[in-house]
């Protein structure tokens, strides 16, 4: 089925430039375009569109207002807000209505790649049964703009330390989580830093972007629950990406692979967040089953949901267009064996760094690791011989860290 597409700009030049850029992807795309808020509401009024590419200054709209009348008439879409730097305000405040933000002027190819994006999500819906789910979900977060500010920041040239500490001085819980970090015996220091700066730059810049990234949603997300711990997520989740970073340094994964995984890490149980927020009626069943009878939350949510946390978390950093390996790591955190791949991948060794962030320092725990992935996965992998040189190398991270 060909994706459907509707363009919303009011200027005439710019929705033909769009028309005449895409036309390749006719095959694929089904394309409306509109110049005003009534008009493109017209259009979704009348059929199915499955992606929303808007500006965010419309002659007859305030743009937030029509991000939530768009929302309102389908529930299910895709919200790109494209905008000038000089809307950025406007930006900022209607960044729990878009799903992705886009800077103009933009590069066709980011654009296409957003949408492909789109495409990705709309899939996962299908596949996962999650649309009844999200449509339920009205305070799904926006992504944060600290990411996307560091985002830019790191795609230009001239960036250096200085100018990312000073987007992540303004975030007084982020900066204290990183201090923290770099002071802790993950890293060996003999004295203490207080400098952001030095700070980042013994981090690198990508850690301390998955780390803002990590650090705001849970702030956003607990600022609205009861019944969850904040703390206790943003630790499990640390432990997770330093554990998940530590496999993959030993097994010589690629770098740009590894700072992914240590994203996938930090994020891979953010869907309980969100469905503790979104559906707390539901996130209290589960939990109750979960007790009940013994059984694992993913299992419980599965049964009362008709899907998991690691799903539901995937499908919120798939809307908001985290790398792809991100978002298939946390996708299947719990069943890697989905992903059916001769190779030892960042889903993997996810769901490995989350069995011994939650079972190494007790006895057996290592056991119960390996107890938990599919045995024909293992045999292929030959994960009982790698696997103790993981757990000596975390469980020495883990005691280096008592
Ligand atoms: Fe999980
Ligand atoms: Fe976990």
């Amino acid at each position: 089925m060909k994706l459907a597409l509707l363009f919303v700009d009011d200027e005439q030049y710019i929705l033909k430039a769009l028309k005449r850029s895409f036309r390749s992807m006719s095959r694929q795309w089904t394309m409306e375009f509109a110049t005003s808020a009534r008009q493109a509401l017209a259009i979704l009024i009348k059929g199915k569109i499955d992606v929303v590419v808007s500006e965010i200054r419309l002659p007859d709209m305030d743009g937030r207002k029509f991000l939530e009348a768009v929302k309102k008439v389908r529930p299910g879409s895709v919200r790109i807000v494209m905008s000038g730097y000089a809307d950025k305000d406007l930006l900022v405040k209607s960044i729990d209505l878009a799903h992705q933000l886009i800077a103009k002027p933009c590069d066709d190819e980011d654009l296409k790649a957003a949408i492909q994006r789109a495409v990705m999500i709309r899939n996962m819906l299908e596949a996962y049964g999650l649309k009844d789910i999200v449509v339920r979900m009205n305070r799904l977060p926006g992504l944060p703009s600290l990411y996307t500010e560091i985002d830019a920041a790191l795609k230009k040239d001239d960036t250096d330390v200085d100018d990312i500490a000073d987007i992540v001085a303004r975030d007084v819980g982020v900066t204290a989580k990183i201090l923290k970090l770099v002071n802790s015996s993950f890293f060996g220091l003999p004295q203490h830093v207080t400098s952001l700066s030095k700070a980042i730059g013994m981090l690198g810049m990508d850690t301390v972007q998955a780390m803002a990234l990590s650090a705001c949603t849970v702030e956003q997300l607990c600022s609205r629950t009861t019944g969850l711990s904040a703390r206790q997520i943003w630790e499990h989740g640390f432990l997770t990406a330093n554990f998940a970073r530590t496999i993959a340094r030993q097994e010589k994964m690629e770098r740009d692979l590894t700072d992914d995984t240590f994203m996938a890490g930090l994020m891979h149980d953010i869907g309980q967040m969100v469905v503790a927020v979104n559906l707390p009626e539901k996130w209290k069943n589960a939990r109750q089953l979960a007790q009940k009878e013994g059984l694992e939350m993913h299992l419980a949510e599965e049964r009362v949901l008709g899907a998991d946390h690691a799903v539901i978390g995937a499908y919120l950093l798939g809307l908001w267009g985290l790398p792809e390996p991100v978002v298939q790591a946390v996708c299947h955190h719990h069943h890697p064996e989905q992903e059916d791949s001769a190779e030892l991948t960042p889903a993997l060794i996810i769901s490995i760094a989350d069995a011994f962030a939650h079972n190494l320092d007790k006895p057996g725990g290592s056991e119960t690791a390996v107890a938990g992935i599919d045995s024909g996965m293992a045999a292929r992998l030959n994960l009982g011989q790698r696997m103790p040189r993981w757990q000596k190398e975390c469980r020495r991270l883990l005691q280096d860290n008592a």
